[in-house]
């Protein structure tokens, strides 16, 4: 499967995977995550030095995970984004140094409007990934990630179905999350070309 990434990477600049965590670990990283719900903080928007909260621009609350030292429900998705990560470094040469990663959480209603995830000029952000948690998804209930191509093209739409998994080059797609009926849950991160801490 890593494999498999690696290629679609090289051929489309994004992979999708569909069911890549299952249902029981999907109920792990659940706990988890209702465990922690009032740790969640409304995600920001703007430079590291004037961060603001826009809910026209997005609505999501964020819990941060350390990928350094993950709490053990995060076991499986962690040591797939390192395997990942050392992949990609063989194959490409990016020189991904580490990872950052939130949960997310989007309520009813919420969404985040087109955006590029490296648009700071510092940004070493080069791989965008995201695990969808909900463990039911009606495809009617909305909250797709649009991903563009030259900011007006839509390439892929994709439903946050139960497990899936989803990587692209962060400086290549502009996307959006769409809204949804249910609250819409992922675990979301980026791999970057510098140490962060
Ligand atoms: C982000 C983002 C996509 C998704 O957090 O920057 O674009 O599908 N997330 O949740
Ligand atoms: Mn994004």
């Amino acid at each position: 499967m890593l494999d498999y990434i690696v290629q679609e990477i090289e051929r489309n600049g994004f992979c999708l995977i569909p069911k890549l965590l299952q249902t029981d670990e999907l109920k792990i990283i659940n706990a988890f995550f209702e465990g922690n719900k009032e740790a969640f903080l409304p995600a920001m928007v703007g430079p590291v030095n004037n961060k603001q909260r826009v809910e026209s621009i997005r609505g999501d609350h964020t819990f941060w995970v350390d990928p350094s030292s993950p709490p053990i429900e995060f076991k499986t998705a962690i040591t797939f984004l390192n395997e990942l990560k050392n992949l990609l470094n063989q194959k490409f040469f990016f020189g991904l140094k580490d990872f950052e990663c939130h949960l997310a959480s989007y309520p009813a209603g919420t969404f985040y409007k087109k955006h590029l995830d490296r648009f700071e000029s510092n940004s070493s952000r080069k791989i965008s990934f995201v695990f969808y948690l909900n463990e039911d998804w009606e495809v009617g209930a909305g909250g797709e990630l649009v991903l563009y191509k030259k900011d007006y093209e839509i390439l892929s739409e994709i439903s946050p179905l139960p497990g899936s998994f989803i990587c692209f080059l962060s400086e290549e797609f502009p996307h959006e999350v769409k809204s949804a009926t249910i609250e819409r849950r992922s675990f979301t991160g980026w791999m970057h070309t510098k140490l962060l801490y």
